[in-house]
């Protein structure tokens, strides 16, 4: 355990980069952060250097508070800095090994992914996509989601990814705002042995919304699906006569990448704007420095491209490095506890990229599956979605990592579209549980309500002080819900991550979760807002109130508080009735763990709902002061409701 340390101050053990792999990291110098800190856009336009650019810059940045633009007047395309840029050394390099459920598995080279993507751009034109045309879609974790997604970037078409366990319905609602013509989708793909219906949720979603001209399929599942005239076509259909060729768009820096909707703390998803070349240099230069990416690595993340990490960190970050990826297309228990231990083994990964909830259920699972398996290739892991609490933190470096890979617990969101604060492996000594610090060129802080920096020790809510080149850009079609939402909280140059931290007397940053109404269940952004409305819609329901409730294994789950119209039951049956129209209406990811009936909800006078004071009593904590409650009464009746529930 060559890494591990000493004790702290507050005797807690903090662990150093292992001697070994400092001397072998491409960041050993901690002199990183001096130099980044005197010069940020000095630090980024050296890292722009790194990639291709068609046009270099005029200038690196441009700030208008709150807005940026960043390498002003560059020229460069994502997908030729994720597959033309590596032919010529790299041709022949796997890109990527891809696994499916079943276990097939299927490898692409770097010049064969080139050559499908390729084949696909060319279908999209033909399919009249044009630059700058939205094209959703809508595919679960198969290469061709890979190959979708560059395809979009190298003519120019900004994608927006549906993660593919949404309902039909959010599909509809989100190719609605993106004012999308053109869709990706599969047949079914199988989730634990049993064939999910993709298609059949893509002609109930988009039937009322009538925007889409056509839809390109994927054979994936096998499971028969109705194909309608002129508007359905079978991907291998098109792909097999058209061409392996196809020039990339010269695409300005600031031109739209990516759409990627989040949840947020209205009724309405919002799209992420992310651009081309901010993102790209950020993604590039983060994938290098925080995984330590090396050559001969063969890297695996776990998330999903229907997320922005597997936007970053699956596709963009990794292939513009070169790297050789890893793709797992199912569920970690299936066909047995060890499939990711087993899939690390036979594919000799050497880094590891997952999320809390998934460690903190190999941890419940036990030691014993991952110790059938040799996983000693492994030199790196890291974390990213949630909060990681130390003990698991202590598990994953103990039972995974051997007690000899650096971890790296990485902070970030959609809308900073990189990681902003993490350990640099070979230089950050590691506490578990801390995010630990600002990546070099970032500069965060803990502030209270007034913008003030709030003690060591102290909650406050975490900030972004600085623009950094991946960070949002704006919300799709709603300028005003962007400023409200992130710029408005202090002044409009400091970011208001939605999110409370503190910092404890070295500087750490210790992140606490959401202080906003977005529940993380198992890592997964929902809003309450978004959800009530839904649970509203049902013909039973009259209101919802709808909370995260913390909870050891997926951080949080969701109650939901429903008061019912006049003349429906109350029931068992109902409560089933109301889990299935979340899940069909959101996504199985979405279900609630309780659903609580109640003859009222805690209001404001104004007949607000209070989700602070459900959120309280869910959580069996002291709601605060209940006095300006329309009926303070309310709060105990729910409380007993709720700690009948637990003891049930
Ligand atoms: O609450 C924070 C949490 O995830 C939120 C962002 O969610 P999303 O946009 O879906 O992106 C997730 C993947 C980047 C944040 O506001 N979060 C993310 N990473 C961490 C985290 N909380 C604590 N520690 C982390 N490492």
């Amino acid at each position: 355990m060559g890494e591990k340390a000493n004790k702290s101050k507050k005797d807690m053990t903090v662990f150093r980069p292992p001697e070994d792999f400092a001397e072998n990291a491409i960041v050993n110098d901690p002199d990183i952060y001096r130099k980044a800190e005197d010069d940020p856009e000095g630090f980024w336009e050296e890292n722009a250097n790194s990639i291709h650019w068609y046009r270099k810059w005029d200038s690196v940045l441009e700030w208008e508070p709150p807005h940026s633009k960043w390498f002003i007047g560059g020229k460069l395309n994502a997908c030729y800095n994720c597959l033309d840029a590596n032919i010529e050394k790299r041709a022949n390099k796997t890109a990527l090994i891809w696994e499916a459920e079943s276990g097939e598995i299927r490898k692409y080279t770097y010049r064969e992914l080139l050559e499908e993507v390729c084949r696909l751009s060319n279908v999209l034109k033909e399919a009249g996509v044009k630059k700058g045309d939205i094209v959703t879609i809508y595919l679960p974790m198969i290469p061709e989601v890979i190959i979708s997604m560059l395809a979009c970037a190298r003519i120019g078409a900004p994608h927006s990814v549906v993660f593919a366990a949404f309902s039909g319905d959010s599909l509809a609602t989100r190719i609605g705002n993106a004012n999308s013509k053109v869709l990706i989708t599969c047949d079914g793909y199988s989730r634990r042995g049993k064939v999910v219906e993709q298609k059949n949720k893509v002609d109930e979603g988009i039937r009322s919304c009538g925007l889409v001209e056509k839809v390109i399929v994927v054979k994936h599942g096998g499971n028969e699906i109705s194909m309608m005239k002129e508007r359905d076509v079978w991907w291998h259909e098109i792909m097999k006569d058209s061409d392996i060729s196809c020039e990339p768009e010269v695409m300005d820096s600031e031109d739209m990448l990516f759409l990627m909707y989040t949840s947020g703390t209205t009724g309405k998803p919002k799209g992420i704007v992310h651009t081309t070349g901010g993102y790209m240099v950020a993604t590039h230069t983060t994938t290098k420095l925080v995984f330590d990416l090396k050559e001969e690595d063969i890297y695996w993340c776990t998330a999903d491209c229907g997320w922005i990490t597997g936007h970053s960190y699956l596709v963009y970050g990794p292939l513009s490095n070169g790297t050789t990826l890893v793709a797992y297309e199912g569920a970690p228990d299936y066909p047995d506890k060890d499939r990711y231990w087993d899939i690390i083994e036979r594919h000799k990964v050497t880094i590891l990229y997952t999320a809390p909830t998934a460690i903190r259920t190999f941890m419940k699972w036990g030691v014993s599956w991952p110790q059938m398996h040799d996983i000693s290739t492994l030199r790196l892991i890291g974390s990213v979605g949630e909060p990681i609490n130390p003990g698991a933190w202590l598990w994953y470096h103990e039972n995974i990592g051997m007690g000899k890979c650096p971890i790296v617990d990485t902070w970030w969101q959609t809308e900073t579209g990189m990681i902003m604060i993490s350990p640099l492996p070979g230089v950050t000594t590691t506490k578990p549980g801390s995010a630990t610090m600002p990546l070099p060129g970032i500069k965060a802080a803990v502030l209270d309500e007034k913008g003030n920096e709030v003690a060591p020790g102290q909650d406050g809510y975490l900030a972004i002080l600085k623009p950094w080149p991946s960070m949002v850009r704006t919300v799709f079609g709603n300028e005003e819900r962007f400023i409200e939402t992130y710029w408005s909280k202090w002044d409009n140059k400091t970011y208001f991550a939605g999110d409370g931290a503190k910092r404890d007397e070295d500087g750490y940053f210790w992140i606490i979760g959401r202080v906003d109404d977005v529940i993380k269940v198992s890592g997964h952004r929902i809003g309450s807002a978004e959800f009530e409305s839904i649970m509203v819609s049902h013909p039973s329901v009259a209101e919802a109130g709808v909370v995260g409730k913390e909870d050891e294994l997926r951080g949080e789950v969701i109650y939901c508080y429903v008061t019912l119209k006049s003349g429906a039951q109350e029931s068992e049956e109902l409560k089933k009735e109301l889990r299935g129209y979340a899940e069909k209406n959101i996504g199985p990811f979405a279900r609630p763990k309780q659903i609580i009936f109640s003859d009222d909800l805690p209001k404001t006078r104004s007949g607000k709902i209070m989700r602070r004071v459900l959120k309280a009593i869910a959580n069996e904590k002291d709601p605060g002061d209940v006095t300006t409650l329309q009926d303070p009464s309310v709060v105990d009746m729910l409380k007993q409701k709720t700690k009948e529930l637990e003891s049930s």
